[in-house]
């Protein structure tokens, strides 16, 4: 392997990245305020405060959809999801292996069955990688818009209508992402979202469940308050089963307060990305995850795809030249929990290793699931080469961009001879 050259920062040239990623305070604009208000109504209870309700009014003028339902996280908007789908036991629901775990805890939690398909080299599922999973036991898709990027949601719909199968949009990661100019979440039977703290907008932990039709607005509603029919006439009291899946008052104040500026935020991200898109467009042996056509990406993430054969340098390598560029790179597959495929993680791997419940993997007929990277190739070639970058954020500034692009310039060109 080549040695570095002396201008690399990791043979002790000089650093291409000397801004540091700039930070400021998320919660500046009205959460205090709405917060104080809430405390003055002397309940945090959804159902007594106006602040959740204020918050879906705001999610739905984003969306356009006419029902939201509020939650406690984006598993559990997921989860509810799946209930506006009709998954029940023994039901196999398609998804990509890529993802949380908060994408097939309420599959598991129905007793139903996660079937993994494949990515492309965009790091989405596709109508040939769903297609492929399908079976005549599968009830439904969950499509996740990985890393603020869509994906071709619009495709897939088209498949899955021809079988009569319902198309739930995790879209945790996916904040004013956008395909042929239409907001992602909005294409399918339901749109999942998180605000978790990570998420391009925050309320600590929440969620929402965004969707078109009234009466699986009522069930879903129900599900996530105990069956409490509570924004209703009270005629289904009891009437199903359900969880404890309420957001708070404090939640909504601060959803409300994130909602005012979730397009400011989600469109500084959109910049950054294509920023750093155009520095890299002539990038020798290596390119980033490319946007479908008409894809308007958010960017809450984004990873290399190195051109090994065109390289002097393996992957290791790479990442630690990068980050001595100050370049924030990792390899992408060594996280746990959000990186590697969740059969490999601790969400799966108990209960497929001989958990005293095997069920649902063993099914009362005899059928049994077993996971394993042959059904995901493309997957597991991106969890072997690609590098994650996480340059990204709402305080990140153009010229920190210009940087990281400069410093993966010079570590590509450097180990593709063509500095
Ligand atoms: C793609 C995806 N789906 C679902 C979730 C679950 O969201 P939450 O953490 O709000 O439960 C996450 C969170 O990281 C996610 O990234």
């Amino acid at each position: 392997m080549k040695p570095p050259s002396p201008s690399l920062a990791l043979s002790g040239g000089p650093k291409a990245v000397t801004t540091p990623p700039s930070t400021g305070n998320r919660f500046s604009g009205n959460e205090r305020r709405y917060l104080q208000e809430t405390l003055r109504q002397n309940t945090l209870f959804y159902g007594f405060g106006s602040f959740v309700q204020k918050a879906c009014k705001a999610m739905r003028r984003y969306t356009g959809l006419p029902y939201v339902v509020p939650c406690s996280s984006g598993t559990a908007a997921i989860h509810l999801g799946l209930i506006a789908c009709g998954i029940g036991p023994g039901d196999e629901v398609i998804c990509t292996p890529n993802t949380d775990a908060g994408t097939v805890i309420g599959i598991l939690a129905e007793g139903a069955v996660p079937v993994f398909c494949d990515v492309d080299d965009t790091f989405q599922p596709s109508p040939r990688t769903i297609r492929a999973a399908l079976t005549r036991r599968t009830r439904a898709v969950i499509v996740v818009h990985l890393a603020g990027y869509p994906a071709p949601v619009d495709a897939i719909i088209r498949l899955c209508r021809s079988r009569g199968l319902p198309v739930l949009e995790d879209c945790a990661q996916s904040w004013g992402t956008r395909l042929n100019g239409q907001l992602v979440g909005t294409f399918g039977l339901a749109g999942a979202f998180s605000t978790n703290d990570f998420k391009h907008i925050s309320t600590g932990d929440g969620g929402f469940l965004a969707l078109r039709d009234e009466a699986l607005f009522r069930r879903t509603a129900n599900y996530a308050d105990k069956c409490y029919d509570r924004l209703f006439d009270r005629s289904l009291f009891g009437a199903h089963f359900g969880m404890n899946y309420r957001m708070t008052e404090l939640q909504g104040a601060v959803a409300l307060a994130q909602l005012e500026k979730v397009r400011r935020v989600t469109s500084h991200y959109h910049q950054l990305g294509t920023l750093l898109e155009r520095h890299l467009a002539d990038l020798p042996a290596g390119r980033l995850i490319p946007p479908l056509p008409n894809a308007y990406a958010t960017y809450w993430w984004t990873a290399l795809l190195p051109d090994y054969r065109h390289l002097k340098a393996d992957r290791d390598t790479l990442v630690r030249a990068l980050q001595a560029e100050g370049v924030p790179a990792s390899s992408y597959g060594k996280y746990d929990l959000i990186q590697k495929p969740l059969f490999q993680t601790r969400v799966m791997r108990p209960w497929l290793k001989g958990w005293k419940r095997r069920y649902p993997f063993v099914q009362p007929d005899g059928r049994s699931y077993r996971y394993d990277y042959t059904t995901t190739p493309t997957h597991k070639k991106l969890l072997d080469e690609a590098i994650m970058l996480s340059p990204f954020g709402e305080f990140r500034t153009k010229d920190y961009i210009r940087e990281v692009a400069t410093g993966i310039r010079k570590v590509f060109h450097f180990f593709s001879g063509s500095s």
